[in-house]
């Protein structure tokens, strides 16, 4: 299976997947990452591990259409089956999701529906749950919406920061999506419709 990363930061779940990927019996290939920002620290990575990298920066395109037809001119030129959003910060229009629907996925700090959008790790300190996470999940249209794929909980322990807690987080999203990725790519996972369907078992 061929795929694009698409980051915007440090990429450290890019390296998972990278790890991932390094393997022999990997079924899964990073053919390219992509990143909107110059100086992500991910690139690094990627060229690290020789894998092609873009930067399409998003401020040198005047409107969203015309920096997404620049990212699908790259996806489409390698041929790419799926794209994984990794740290990729910025909203994928309907039009984009729609042409890659359900061959684009992302992870996301938390336990999914709960805190979608941003600083989740304060949001659930705040909220005073016991339990977060990361999802990875199928993209649709509405912001950190889609069927989900796999989940962590971690726990949320007394005196905890948002720090100490992003850190447990991050930790089990970096054993969720190279989790995710294989099972899509050995066809052990599928979506049809809004279902994740498991070895032919709706879940
Ligand atoms: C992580 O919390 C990830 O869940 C979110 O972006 C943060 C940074 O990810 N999508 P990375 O280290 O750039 O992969």
């Amino acid at each position: 299976l061929k795929v694009a990363v698409l980051i915007s930061g440090s990429g450290s779940n890019l390296q998972a997947l990278i790890d991932m990927c390094a393997k022999d019996d990997a079924p899964a290939e990073i053919a390219r990452v992509i990143s909107n920002v110059e100086s992500a620290y991910g690139l690094e990575r990627a060229k690290q591990a020789d894998i092609k990298t873009t930067v399409i920066d998003h401020k040198k395109y005047n409107g969203r259409e015309a920096f997404e037809e620049a990212l699908h001119q790259v996806l489409d030129s390698d041929k790419v089956d799926l794209i994984c959003l990794a740290g990729f910060m910025r909203l994928l229009t309907d039009g984009f999701v729609q042409k890659w629907r359900d061959r684009l996925i992302n992870i996301h700090p938390a336990l999914l529906p709960s805190f979608k959008g941003l600083h989740t790790h304060e949001r659930a300190i705040e909220a005073g749950v016991k339990f977060h996470g990361a999802t990875v999940h199928y993209v649709r249209p509405a912001m950190d919406e889609g069927p989900i794929i796999v989940q962590a909980a971690v726990p949320v322990l007394p005196g905890d920061s948002a720090d100490d807690l992003g850190a447990r987080v991050l930790e089990q999203e970096h054993r969720i999506y190279p989790l995710a990725l294989k099972l899509i790519a050995e066809r052990k996972v599928r979506v049809s419709g809004e279902k994740v369907i498991y070895n032919g078992v709706e879940n």
